[in-house]
C-alpha cells in the first residue's frame, strides 16, 4: 500500500490539482540483477569533510559550533561517539556491515543520564507501563515482561527491579532533555529519525532474549558494566532486514562472533540484523541508552515510492495501463500454470505484461520520490531542540517579538527542518508542530503554503543556510511579499534572527 502520507495525497485531501513541475524521468541505466552476495563496502559513501571537530554529547547545543553550521554540529557529535575512528572510515568500514567497539578508560557519558535521572523521570512524568516503560526479565530462556496495569509509579519499578528485572524506558526522549537533544542533532546527521530507549539491568541479570532488530543501534554503556554477545545473522534473508525478529532459543543462533563487556564510557553500534544478547555481571548493574536509526530507509524503500508514483502517471498518462484484462488471463497466468512453459497464449500474456513493465521504466520520478522520503522523515522527526541563543532570537522568546523589516537579518534555525516542493504552489513541509511524543499531532506533515512567486525566495533562503541573509535581498519584487514570507516563517518558528 502507498504511504499516505504523500505531496500528492495530501494535495488530493485539499481539493487542488497540482501538477509536479519536473518532468519524469527517462530509463537511462537498465536494473541490476539481485544478487544474494555478502555486502561488501561498496556503497555510496558521502564526500569526505574537512576535519571534523570531536563533540561531547554533554556539549550539544553549547559548544563554539552550537551558533554557527548546525550540520557541522550534528557531525561533530556523531565524530564525538565514534571517536578515535573517523567518519569516513566509519561509513565506508563500519556503517550497516559490522559492529564498532569502541572502549575507553573514561566515562565520557558522565551525567548524560544516570539512574537517579530514570528515578527523577518516573516521579516527574506520568509515565505508563508498556506505553513508556517495560520491566522484563529472561529465566530459563525465556522472556517474560512484567508490565503491570496504569501508571509506572517509581515503587512499583523499583520492586520489580530490585526482584531481578530489567527496566526499559521505550522513548526518554520525550520526558528527558539531554535524550532529546541528542536524537534530535543526530537526525539532523542521518536525514533520518533517531530514536532511543534506556536500559537498567540489576546485576547478574538478562531482560531480553536473542533478537536482531530492523534499526541500526549505537549502544553507549552510561553506568556499570554489560557483557554483549553478537552472532551473524543466520542467513543472507536476515542481513540489513526490514523487520525485528522474533525471539530465538540460545541452540538457534549458534556461537557468538563477538563477546565484549562495555564499561561506562564505552560504545558499541551494530547494523541492523545482528542477533545480540547481553548480560550485565554478577557484581554490578547496567546502565545504557541505545541509540537507534535507519528504519525504513534504504533503496528499496525509495524504489517504492518511485514505483508507487510512476504507477500513477503511467496509469494517468497512457491508455494501455487502463484497457481491460483479457477475460481468459487467469486461465493462463497463476501459479497453477507456471510450468505451462511452451503454451502460445501464455506466452502472449507474459509478453505483454513485459511490454508495460518496460514502459512503466519511462516513468521514473526519482525526484518526487525522494522528496516524499524526506517529509516522512519530517514526520516522524523529533522537534527541534533550541539551544540558548536559538530560544532568544526566535519566536521563542515571548519577551521580545520581532518586528520583521526589510533590513531585517535572518535565517533558517535548522535546514533539515523544512522541504520545499514546488506544484502550481509552493510547499514548504516542515516538523516545526511536532511533539517529543511520536506522532503525537498525526501523520500529516506540517505545511506552509506559498504563492508560485515565492519559490525563488524560499530556494534563496534554504540554500543560504548557515548565512544570514536580509529581508530585502531575497528575490520577490513586492517588498511586502518578502515581509510576509519572512512572517510565515517566524511564526511556525523556523528561523532566526541575527545579533
Ligand atoms: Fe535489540
Amino acid at each position: 500500500m502507498e504511504n499516505p502520507n504523500t505531496s500528492n495525497d495530501l494535495q488530493k485531501k485539499k481539493k487542488k490539482k497540482v501538477v509536479k513541475k519536473s518532468k519524469p524521468q527517462p530509463l537511462t541505466k537498465s536494473i541490476p540483477q539481485v544478487t544474494q552476495q555478502p555486502l561488501k563496502p561498496t556503497r555510496l559513501v558521502p564526500k569526505k569533510k574537512a576535519e571534523i571537530r570531536e563533540i561531547n554529547i554533554n556539549e550539544i547545543g553549547q559548544n563554539e559550533l552550537s551558533n554557527t553550521d548546525h550540520r557541522v554540529e550534528a557531525d561533530g557529535v556523531l565524530a564525538g561517539l565514534i571517536t578515535p575512528i573517523i567518519i569516513e572510515d566509519f561509513y565506508n568500514e563500519y556503517f550497516g556491515l559490522k559492529h564498532l567497539h569502541i572502549k575507553r578508560s573514561e566515562n565520557v557519558y558522565k551525567n548524560f543520564f544516570t539512574k537517579d535521572s530514570l528515578d527523577k523521570m518516573l516521579r516527574n512524568n506520568y509515565m505508563k507501563f508498556t506505553e513508556n516503560v517495560d520491566v522484563t526479565n529472561y529465566v530459563n530462556e525465556e522472556r517474560i515482561t512484567l508490565n503491570p496495569e496504569g501508571r509506572a509509579y517509581p515503587s512499583l519499578v523499583w520492586k520489580h527491579y530490585k526482584e531481578g528485572c530489567s527496566v526499559r524506558l521505550l522513548n526518554p526522549q520525550t520526558f528527558n532533555s539531554n535524550v532529546w537533544k541528542l536524537c534530535s542533532i543526530l537526525q539532523g546527521h542521518f536525514k533520518c529519525g533517531v530514536g532511543a530507549n534506556i536500559y537498567l539491568t540489576p546485576a547478574g541479570a538478562q531482560g531480553f532474549a536473542p533478537h536482531y532488530d530492523d534499526v541500526d543501534v549505537f549502544i553507549l554503556q552510561l553506568e556499570g558494566k554489560k557483557e554483549w554477545r553478537l552472532y551473524h545473522p543466520k542467513d543472507q534473508t536476515e542481513v540489513l532486514p526490514k523487520k525485528s525478529s522474533e525471539n530465538f532459543a540460545q541452540d538457534e543462533i549458534g556461537e557468538p562472533y563477538f563477546t565484549c563487556t562495555l564499561e561506562a564510557g564505552d560504545l558499541l553500534y551494530f547494523p541492523r540484523g545482528v542477533i545480540h544478547q547481553a548480560v550485565s555481571p554478577p557484581d554490578v548493574h547496567s546502565l545504557h541508552i541505545t541509540v537507534s536509526t535507519y528504519l525504513n530507509n534504504t533503496w528499496g524503500d525509495l524504489i517504492g515510492k518511485v514505483l508507487n508514483r510512476a504507477l500513477e502517471i503511467a496509469n494517468e498518462d497512457c491508455l494501455e495501463f487502463r484497457e481491460g484484462l483479457p477475460r481468459d488471463y487467469s486461465d493462463f497466468l497463476g501459479v497453477i500454470h507456471s510450468d505451462k512453459v511452451g503454451e502460445e497464449r501464455r506466452k502472449e500474456l507474459l509478453d505483454k505484461v513485459g511490454t508495460l513493465w518496460d514502459k512503466l521504466g519511462q516513468y521514473l520520478p526519482v525526484d518526487v520520490a525522494a522528496d516524499q522520503m524526506h517529509i516522512k522523515y519530517l514526520i516522524d522527526s523529533l522537534p527541534t531542540a533550541l539551544n540558548q541563543n536559538e530560544k532568544k532570537h526566535s519566536i521563542e522568546d515571548e519577551t521580545n517579538p520581532m518586528k520583521i523589516k526589510t533590513d531585517t537579518r535572518f535565517r533558517l534555525i535548522r535546514q533539515d527542518s523544512v522541504r520545499l516542493v514546488v506544484e502550481d504552489i509552493a510547499i514548504l513541509f516542515h516538523n516545526a508542530d511536532n511533539t517529543r511524543v511520536f506522532h503525537q499531532i498525526g501523520d500529516e506533515p506540517g505545511i506552509i503554503e506559498f504563492t508560485i512567486e515565492c519559490v525563488d525566495a524560499l530556494e534563496h533562503i534554504i540554500d543560504s543556510y548557515p548565512a544570514y541573509i536580509a529581508v530585502k535581498d531575497l528575490p520577490v519584487d513586492d517588498d511586502d511579499q518578502k515581509v510576509d514570507v519572512v512572517s510565515a516563517l517566524y511564526e511556525k518558528g523556523l528561523i532566526m534572527f541575527e545579533k
